[in-house]
């Protein structure tokens, strides 16, 4: 299927912190800014035409000094850890793919945070 962009600031998707518009270059209206805290997640609902493995590109900045983790989960399980590099400043975006299993039809992708660091700022996934 054609990519599709869901952007971490539209609902369904969900952003445990603000959504931020202070770091320059994300793409639609803003940014997820997770809280500095485990739990805080990102989550996105994306649709699949069909069952089967995808790329999702996860559009990222990290301005701290250190890569930060997150567990990533579709619908619910755990399928890998995201190592999110720095990228210098907030306002570097960088992309990082995964490939994923994901179901026909829609699909939740949640980023948790493996430290109380908390998430890169995640500015949008294309699937
Ligand atoms: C800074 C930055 C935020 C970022 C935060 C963090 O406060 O301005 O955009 O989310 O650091 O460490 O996660």
């Amino acid at each position: 299927q054609p990519s599709q962009r869901y952007e971490a600031e539209t609902a369904p998707a969900v952003c445990q912190g603000t959504i931020d518009a202070n770091h320059a270059g994300y793409s639609g209206t803003g940014f997820c800014n997770g809280s500095n805290a485990i739990g805080a997640y990102a989550q996105f609902t994306v649709n699949a035409s069909a069952a089967g493995p995808v790329t999702v590109r996860i559009r990222f900045a990290n301005g701290a000094t250190g890569a930060r983790s997150a567990n990533l989960a579709v619908n619910g399980i755990a399928v890998s850890t995201v190592s999110f590099e720095s990228t210098s400043t907030w306002a570097s975006w960088t992309t990082k793919s995964v490939t994923v299993t994901l179901k026909a039809g829609a699909n939740t992708i949640r980023l948790d945070p493996t430290t109380a660091a908390g998430l890169v700022n995640v500015d949008r996934l294309d699937v």
